[in-house]
Order: structure tokens, then sequence, then C-alpha cells
């Protein structure tokens, strides 16, 4: 889609839309993934008839009366006919939206910020590593990967959340893990007595996982500490830095490179990311308070 991807965003650009204002989408279904974690399939209203996108964008999400928060994309780029967001609620604004009912209308700004290269990745072997929620940001790229299946190597995705309880989009993992032609290990921080599966961090995975070091690109999104480990444990097999991508988050405001509220480094995470590659941003990135 690496081209295709690049039409959208040039239709975009030529969209005369004003950034800062809001469209309107209406819930269309809300579907519960764990006990914190909700998906939203959002219908564009006012004639809008697709929202393209590229994988791990994000939108700014306005809860009416509430606020905005910036949550990343998770549905799939090939259908762009309808809005995919997974949230989990940990405040005012996720809490807010945790209540939405079908029929309740938000305000989308978006799409913005970097995506995950997926062109860069063609004709090699992809890593996917994800950690709880980061699953979310990563699932369009996995849908982009595997609607082009023969244009990549051996596809992996790692994927470590804290019980088996915590574990998001069970149905479609299990789906994904019958296929041949792409491997996925599951592994929990704690089991319950019913768990078969790995237990253990998610880096623990890396070092069996097969795909060739030096002819692979990684993308990863969770949280930084699960991501700082990972890195750590890409490079030990031989993984360049400069082959590696991570997706960072920040407090947002504007979501535009405006306000100045998600500033990393000489970066804006909003405009500059919120992916970025590895050896872009390392030296900001081993500053744990940043
Ligand atoms: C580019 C980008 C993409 C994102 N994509 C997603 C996504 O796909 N799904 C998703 O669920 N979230 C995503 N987030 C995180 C999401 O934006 C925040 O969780 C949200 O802004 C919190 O707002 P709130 O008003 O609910 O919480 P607040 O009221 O602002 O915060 C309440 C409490 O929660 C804590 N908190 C805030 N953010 C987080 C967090 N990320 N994790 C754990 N605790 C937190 C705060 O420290 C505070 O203690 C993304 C963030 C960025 C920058
Ligand atoms: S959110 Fe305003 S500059 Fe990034």
């Amino acid at each position: 889609m690496g081209s295709e991807m690049k039409t959208q965003t040039a239709t975009r650009t030529a969209d005369a839309r004003n950034p800062m204002v809001p469209l309107e989408f209406e819930v269309g279904r809300v579907s519960r993934e764990t006990h914190d974690t909700f998906t939203l399939f959002l219908n564009p209203v006012n004639g809008l008839e697709r929202f393209t996108f590229q994988p791990g964008q994000f939108n700014m999400i306005y809860i009416y009366g509430v606020g905005e928060v910036p949550i990343s994309i998770s549905g799939n780029p090939h259908k762009p006919e309808v809005l995919v967001h997974t949230t989990r609620a940990v405040g005012t604004v996720t809490r807010a939206m945790q209540q939405l009912k079908r029929g309740d209308r938000v305000g989308i700004r978006g799409p913005f910020g970097a995506a995950w290269p997926v062109d860069v990745a063609e004709g090699r072997d992809v890593v996917f590593v994800a950690g709880g929620i980061g699953l979310a940001p990563l699932r369009p790229a996995i849908y982009h990967v595997l609607a082009n299946r023969n244009r990549f190597g051996r596809i992996v995705l790692l994927y470590g959340a804290r019980t088996p309880e915590d574990i998001l989009y069970r149905k479609e993992l299990e789906k994904w893990r019958a296929r041949f032609d792409l491997e996925v290990h599951v592994t929990v921080d704690r089991a319950t007595l019913d768990w078969r599966g790995n237990v253990g961090v998610v880096t623990k995975l890396i070092p069996k996982a097969p795909f060739d070091p030096y002819h692979c690109v990684s993308f990863i999104c969770g949280p930084e500490i699960m991501m700082r480990f990972t890195v750590i444990e890409l490079t030990k097999r031989g993984v360049p830095e400069d082959q590696v991508y991570i997706s960072m988050e920040r407090n947002m405001k504007c979501g535009i490179g405006l306000c100045g509220h998600c500033q990393y480094g000489p970066k804006f995470i909003c405009k500059d990311g919120p992916v970025f590659r590895y050896d872009v941003i390392r030296d900001w990135f081993k500053v744990r308070e940043l």
C-alpha cells in the first residue's frame, strides 16, 4: 500500500478542512475487550464516506463537555468506512468514553502523526512486539502486512499482557495463530489456573522468535519500560537500531505541532511521531524523566 498510502496523504493535505475543527462521528457499536478496555466503531456523519489513515496514526477524540484525548486508530486501513479506536479507561476523558453507547456522538480531529513505515519493511521479516494496550496502535500495520502477505518475509507477533484476562483481541489472536504464514506468541506476567501458555515478560520471547535479525524490521508499542527492554533484547540478537521503530506517548493538546505540550527533546511527538525510528530518539529515550 506504500504508494496508495502516499496518495491518501496527498488527498488529505489538499483537504481544506481546518485541523482544529472536529468532525462529528456516531458510535455504531461498542465492543468490551477487557474489564477496562473497549473498542468504539464510529461512523462518520455529515456526508463523509471514508476516513483514510495510515497504520500508526492517531486521532484527537473529543467527548462533548468532558475533553479531548489522543487515541491511535486501531482499525483496518483497507476498510476506511468505519473508524475504530480501542481505549483503556484510565482517567477523566477515557472513563467518559467508556460510558458511550450506540448512537452517541463524538468529535474527531485527525488523522495525525507519523505512521509505521510499512513500505520500509517490504522484502524483510517483520517483528511486531506489543505490550498491553500497545497492540491497538500496531493492529493496522498487522492488517496491512497480512493484506499484502507476499511482499514480506516472516511475520512474527510477540504480545505480552498482565494476565490472561487482559489479553486484547483474543478471538483475532486465535485466528492469526491458526495461520501458517504468521507466528503469534503470547505471554502473561501472571497466569491464572486455566492458563496453559507462556508466563513472563514479552522480552523473554525474543531470543527464540523465528526471524532473521539481519534482515528484519521491528515495530514496538507498549509501556516505555517494556519498549526499553525490547530494544535491548532485539539489539542483543543483532537487529540494527535503525531497523527498530517505537511509538511514543505524551500529553497532547493541539495534536499538530502548535502548542508544545508533547515536546520530546527537539521533537514534537504529535507531528514528528508518535512513531519514531529508534536511533533518531535514542539519546532522549534513554533519559527516563523526559
Ligand atoms: C499518540 C498517542 C496515542 C495513544 N493511543 C492510545 C490508544 O490507542 N489507546 C489508549 O487507551 N490510550 C492511548 N493513548 C493514551 C491516552 O491518550 C491517555 O490514556 C489519555 O489521554 C488519558 O486521558 P484521561 O483524561 O482519561 O486521563 P487523565 O485524567 O488525564 O489521567 C488520569 C490518570 O491516568 C494516568 N494516565 C494518563 N495517561 C495514561 C496512560 N497512557 N496509561 C496509564 N495511565 C495513564 C495519569 O497519569 C493520571 O494518573 C495514546 C496517547 C498518545 C499520545
Ligand atoms: S500536542 Fe501541541 S505540539 Fe504536540
